[in-house]
């Protein structure tokens, strides 16, 4: 061809003819062109051959000329044919200088906002390829590119990329979602324009609005969000005053305040709640007891729990939910009269003899111990001497009572009511920190640490109960008894209590106990086999999560899968990319905030059935025996049924 590098004389004569005056040869030339093109180089060959008559040449002869100031309405797309543009932005000057191949101009095209930046001519003689706003749409919005990049100095500030036809659902008018980005460039405004000022003060304000109705407590509590919210009502208001606009806005950010006033009233009058971490595993409970429904565990709330030595002599400590281990070390160690000088540990010692040693920062410590752990302190070269207590090794003390006389229906329904209680009170920033580790935010997990707590305990009930019942046909009748209350969980979808009953049943202690399988009735043990396809974890748990997709709320889900999901996407995808917040990782964790809120975003009311020991029924779900040391319940369960040869 005529033209190898460069438009030159016969090209741009080309290019000057109105569109409908190109000939076909014309048009090859000009496609030609394009096909080298580094900006064009991602657009199909058929685009390209429309662009050919939509393309219009634009020399500027001067450097300094301003092509488009920030914050004017987006008629064009640009791509530089020769020469190179200054990319300057108010209050920030030149962020980023584009040569020849590069295009602008795109970004006020795509999300129809004004332009994000004034372009300025570097040098004389530029010449540019322009598609004007209407051949744009037509020829190439749907299938530009899939990513827009913007740079400032050389490193990437934003990254938008185009959402897929199926979540567009979801973020309803926007074509383009964040994928990554610096925080300022995320909320920069183009635009000194007052109605564009204002639409994105609405935006803000309603977008803070849902922040804090659905995020509360941790929003209240933290005491820079709080004075932002201060002066943002202040702002507001003043606007309102002054401008006479932003009323409905006013009085969302009223309806904030209030809302925020009386959580802090609330705050004042239940400061300082007692909780009380009992010396045998059970639940950790109100100390003033007597509570109907539970209450939320908050960080400068009281929890009273014993820290052991290496001789099981211990003291017993009364320390707020968000102290440090560091802190619990050193209060133990002065009721333990332990030489200071010594370097101590804290540590956990499980029912197993397992030993976890605590980070001097870590918090919630009492709350997240495992069903029969014990706290220790301990010099750090005396560390391999720790042993657990012998009643770590035994059952809990729950209420013996025999599960047979309560009705299935009974127990199940209270069990229900129990976990979604516990259920209500985890935060969903509480996942958040247990997955990126809690001593980075300061936060507690108390909530989410005894939910977790109840899942081990339900499980570890279902294997202890049958692994204590001696007589076979009683044994039978227990298995029995599960099969029917996991099914009654289902029913009322409590998945949480569901799976770990079935998880229970498939330990290998109670798996093994052929004498006690046989008996059951094929009725049931064709149900426990539906039940435990539901828990198969193969294919990415896929079963258990078909059938939830199918519920509707209220459900109390599988807490461990969330948590896996989250852990998952935590540990697969870095937080922030060359120091953009990774935006994609927020919104895939986010994802699982989403089905927590869907789970509970409606009141769980349940059919009572006919109470028939009500009370007993509650106290015994609410203080279960539990032994969960898995070599012991092993060996009870050889004793029951020993290998036959
Ligand atoms: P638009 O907002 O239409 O007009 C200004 C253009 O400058 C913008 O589209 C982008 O194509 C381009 N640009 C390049 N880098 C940046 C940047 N860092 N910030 C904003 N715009 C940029």
């Amino acid at each position: 061809t005529l033209i190898q590098r460069g438009p030159d004389a016969v090209l741009r004569m080309i290019l000057r003819k109105p569109s409908h005056e190109r000939t076909s040869d014309d048009l090859e030339t000009i496609y030609e062109e394009l096909l080298h093109i580094r900006a064009l180089s991602h657009l199909s060959n058929s685009i390209k051959r429309e662009l050919a008559s939509a393309v219009v040449f634009e020399a500027h002869p001067k450097a300094g000329s301003v092509l488009f100031h920030q914050g004017d309405e987006g008629r064009s797309w640009y791509i530089i044919l020769r020469g190179s543009v200054d990319v300057v932005i108010h209050g920030k000057g030149t962020v980023t200088t584009l040569q020849e191949g590069d295009d602008f101009g795109k970004l006020a095209l795509i999300n129809d906002a004004p332009r994000a930046a004034t372009i300025v001519l570097r040098e004389n003689n530029c010449h540019f390829l322009r598609v004007d706003k209407d051949n744009f749409n037509r020829t190439c919005r749907d299938v530009e590119a899939n990513t827009v990049r913007l740079k400032e100095h050389g490193k990437d500030v934003l990254i938008l990329e185009k959402i897929s036809p199926q979540q567009k659902q979801a973020f309803s008018h926007f074509k383009y979602t964040v994928m990554a980005g610096t925080p300022q460039k995320i909320i920069d405004s183009p635009s000194q324009d007052r109605e564009f000022v204002l639409a994105c003060k609405r935006r803000v304000v309603q977008f803070v609005y849902r922040w804090v109705t659905t995020i509360r407590q941790p929003v209240f509590d933290d005491e820079s969000a709080v004075d932002f919210l201060e002066d943002l009502a202040g702002e507001v208001e003043n606007d309102c005053i002054q401008l006479s606009a932003l009323q409905e806005e006013a009085s969302l950010m009223h309806h904030a305040m209030t809302q925020l006033r009386r959580y802090q009233e609330d705050r004042k009058a239940h400061s300082g709640q007692r909780w009380k971490l009992p010396p045998c595993g059970q639940p950790i409970s109100l100390f003033s007891g007597s509570k109907e429904s539970r209450t939320i565990i908050m960080p400068q709330d009281d929890i009273i729990f014993r820290v052991y030595c290496a001789d099981h002599t211990y003291c017993t400590l009364r320390l707020a939910v968000d102290s440090t281990a560091e802190t619990i070390k050193l209060c133990a160690a002065d009721k333990l009269k332990l030489r200071p000088n010594d370097e101590l540990l804290l540590v956990e010692v499980k029912s197993n003899g397992e030993r976890v040693t605590f980070k001097d920062n870590d918090i919630s410590i009492p709350t997240a111990l495992s069903l029969n752990g014990r706290i220790f302190v301990s010099p750090k070269d005396h560390l391999d001497a720790l042993t657990c207590l012998s009643e770590q090794e035994e059952s809990t003390q729950g209420i013996d009572a025999d599960l047979e006389l309560f009705s299935t229906k009974e127990l199940a329904y209270h069990m229900t009511l129990f976990d979604w209680d516990l259920f209500w009170c985890v935060h969903e920033y509480e996942l958040l920190y247990h997955t990126f580790g809690r001593h980075h935010f300061g936060q507690i997990t108390a909530n989410l640490d005894v939910f977790l707590r109840r899942f081990n305990e339900l499980q570890f009930w279902v294997v202890t109960e049958i692994c204590m019942t001696t007589s076979l046909s009683k044994r039978v009748a227990i298995l029995r008894k599960f099969i029917k209350l996991a099914a009654y969980c289902k029913e009322y979808q409590n998945l949480n209590a569901f799976c770990a009953i079935v998880m229970g049943l498939s330990n290998m202690a109670i798996s093994r106990l052929s004498l006690t399988w046989e008996k059951l009735p094929s009725k049931f043990r064709k149900l426990y086999t539906e039940f435990e396809s539901l828990i198969d974890p193969s294919r990415n748990h896929r079963s258990y999560r078909v059938s939830v997709s199918k519920l509707q709320p209220p459900i109390v889900p599988f807490m461990p899968l969330l948590l896996k999901d989250m852990t998952f996407t935590h540990e697969g995808n870095k937080t922030s990319l060359d120091g953009l917040v990774n935006f994609e990782k927020m919104h895939m964790l986010a994802q699982t905030l989403r089905t927590i809120r869907f789970c509970r975003s409606r009141h769980l009311v349940l059919d009572p059935p006919s109470p028939k020991s009500e009370g007993e029924v509650k106290s015994y779900i609410s203080c279960l025996r539990v032994i969960d040391n898995q070599r012991i319940l092993t060996g009870m369960s050889q004793k029951l049924e020993p290998r036959r040869s």
